[in-house]
């Protein structure tokens, strides 16, 4: 993990060379080396409670500065073809953030647990100098799109701010720009954007005024599905250096898509925590920061680290892998994220809650 990250500030640094602006959260959830002996056995071990991820190299620190604390509300961007299956799979992980008003008449309506709201519950641990935590409501707001892909395949990270701006400026129903708004650039698998499946698979940062006229927290994440889904739709699909372990089914049926979504979770939870990159991060440089879901990639559940997913819950009807249940029946793999009260990382489906 860390040399994981040491590659990682080197090749920051060089995206810092070339006058862009350097990602927040470059992330990839590249799983350290596997474990020696063998991966049979560890498939459903339920062991090492209490200690995922590794606390006593963690510094987590508050830098002062504001928290995403009112209503949340992600403005996805859709750039490059979309088909509509897919938006929906997104949404409604979306719309599943925040726990919703479920009437007393209609039990049957309830999310069972785990839920996706319950696992933002870990995200709004996370307060400023105010006192204020980060929020639990998470809107799905407007949406634009942008088929034709104006900025072209090949984009760089400063044009993913340019997307925005697009979206904000057009003329024809911009985006709204609103107090507790964050745009979310989400691109098909056609689009390359810089670094993509070598060292990320998203990230986060905030616009410039003197570029969109505002300061938006925004993210990017980008569909693997036919560059590197090993890379960016783990454990959907499995790095080769990883023998004799078997793809989980994806939830959704979308390995793509199905990874996106742990990634979009990712970097809201990041977003949320460190919008301006100043508030919550590790390490010592803020170009570099290593924030609250970096401490946790590879991490879906109790006994997670190395190649070890943790433990997952499995959909009895498709086999599938999952360890969240959101709106209209869906059911979502995301991972887990660090937790600044217990001081390591924690998701709604540990077997000890
Ligand atoms: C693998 O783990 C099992 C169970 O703990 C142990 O009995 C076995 O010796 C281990 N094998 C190797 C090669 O370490
Ligand atoms: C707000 O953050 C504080 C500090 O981490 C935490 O103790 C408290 O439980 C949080 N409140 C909510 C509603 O999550």
């Amino acid at each position: 993990m860390q040399t994981h990250h040491l590659i990682l500030a080197a090749l920051l640094i060089e995206s810092l060379l070339a006058a862009a602006p350097p990602a927040v959260s470059a992330w990839r959830p590249w799983p350290p080396p596997p474990p020696r002996n063998g991966t049979a056995h560890l498939e459903g071990l339920g062991a090492s409670k209490k200690f995922e991820g590794s606390s006593e190299f963690v510094k987590l620190q508050y830098h002062m500065g504001p928290v995403l604390a009112t209503s949340i509300t992600v403005h996805p961007i859709w750039y490059g073809p979309w088909p509509p299956p897919q938006k929906r799979t997104i949404r409604a992980f979306l719309r599943s953030l925040s726990p919703s008003p479920s009437p007393p008449s209609s039990s049957s309506s309830k999310i069972p647990s785990p839920t996706v709201s319950a696992w933002w519950r870990t995200v709004m641990l996370y307060s400023d100098q105010t006192g204020a935590n980060v929020s639990s409501t998470v809107f799905l707001g407007a949406e634009k799109s942008d088929t034709h892909m104006s900025r072209g395949v090949r984009l760089s990270r400063m044009d993913i701010q340019l997307i925005v701006r697009d979206a904000v400026t057009s003329r024809t129903r911009p985006l709204p720009i609103d107090s507790g708004g964050v745009y979310l650039v989400l691109t098909s698998p056609e689009v390359h954007v810089d670094d993509f499946c070598g060292q990320v698979c998203g990230f986060h940062y905030f616009t410039f005024p003197s570029v969109v006229g505002y300061t938006l927290p925004y993210a990017w994440v980008g569909n693997s599905a036919t560059r590197c889904p090993e890379v960016c739709a783990y454990p959907f699909k499995i790095p080769a250096y990883v023998p004799g372990r078997r793809p989980e089914s994806p939830p959704n049926g979308d390995v793509g898509v199905d990874g996106m979504v742990s990634v979009i979770a990712h970097e809201l939870a990041e977003l949320a925590s460190n919008p301006l990159a100043n508030a919550w991060y590790a390490g010592m440089d803020p170009s570099f920061p290593t924030e609250i879901a970096d401490l946790c990639e590879g991490i879906y559940g109790t006994g997670g680290g190395g190649a070890y997913t943790g433990q997952l819950l499995m959909d009895e009807r498709s086999g599938a892998a999952y360890n969240v249940n959101g709106v209209g029946g869906r059911r979502f793999l995301v991972q887990w994220v660090w937790n600044p009260v217990v001081s390591y990382c924690s998701g709604p489906n540990a077997l000890d809650q």
